[in-house]
């Protein structure tokens, strides 16, 4: 699969891309499955909100068979090999649960803040590919988006390790009016098995969930393998370690799993 010159210039403006139903209900709904019976399991790659609701799942492609295929998806890694014009590695993977009723906020950050600070990621060459597995509404907390603000480089920001049950370097409120007057907020919404992908650089946050609807989204980030962190301070389940390139599966291999487990209950 390759963006087409309109997409890649809507990625290069706008800092973000969306391409909706990417992946079928068929192919979405083993991934689907397979979350729930992840949130449903203690482990330490799994972080919980305040409440104990789940939060996130870290490194998912590590010991699940629907994730690792996901992980090394062609529609999702060919896009960001094509921005790129490189090999990439898997920086990092999560599965935001967004629960219903408790899914807490995301505070305003830009990703690759925390990549350099914490990680010592040398430029800002990762991609964060969101692949939503539940239907991402107005109502159930979407990512919001401020259009073009990658282009604000780097910005200054504080680590906030109170607001929530995750650590994140935040932006303050001046900064974040700035950007928006500029650029206005945007939040894509659409089915599950869409794909949004975004700038480093972009900023973006999502407010709480308190209707019945999880919104539950799978974000891999993608690393250009010359770009590989220097100063790892997380753990390796959170900042991946491997800077082996991704080897796509097949893009059949989803819907084949699906139809493995169908037969399977069968
Ligand atoms: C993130 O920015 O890493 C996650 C935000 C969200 O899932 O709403
Ligand atoms: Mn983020």
């Amino acid at each position: 699969m390759r963006l087409t010159d309109t997409q890649l210039a809507q990625f290069h403006t706008e800092g973000w891309l969306f391409l909706p139903e990417l992946f079928s209900p068929e192919e979405v709904a083993v991934l689907r499955t397979e979350a729930q019976a992840i949130f449903r399991t203690e482990r330490q790659e799994i972080w919980r909100e305040k409440t104990g609701a789940p939060r996130t799942a870290f490194a998912a492609h590590t010991y699940n068979e629907a994730f690792r295929l996901l992980g090394a998806h062609p529609r999702l890694i060919r896009p960001v090999e094509q921005v790129f014009g490189e090999h990439l590695y898997m920086h990092q993977y999560k599965i935001n649960a967004k629960a219903a009723f408790d899914g807490e906020v995301w505070q305003w950050h830009q990703d690759y803040g925390t990549w350099q600070r914490d990680d010592g990621m040398p430029e800002p060459r990762a991609m964060n590919i969101s692949v939503y597995l539940d239907e991402v509404m107005p109502i159930n907390g979407p990512l919001m988006l401020v259009p073009r603000s990658q282009n604000a480089g780097d910005l200054e920001a504080s680590h906030d390790l109170q607001t929530t049950s995750y650590p994140l370097w935040t932006l303050d409120e001046a900064t974040v009016t700035r950007l928006v007057k500029q650029g206005g907020i945007v939040a894509p919404t659409g089915k599950a098995g869409g794909m949004l992908m975004f700038h480093g650089n972009l900023v973006h946050g999502s407010a709480g969930n308190i209707t019945p609807y999880p919104r539950k989204i799978v974000y891999l980030t993608l690393n250009a393998v010359s770009n590989y962190i220097r100063r790892p301070t997380r753990p390796d389940y959170i900042a991946h370690r491997d800077f082996t390139p991704i080897k796509t599966v097949d893009d059949n291999a989803l819907s084949r799993l699906a139809g493995a487990h169908r037969e399977a209950a069968e």
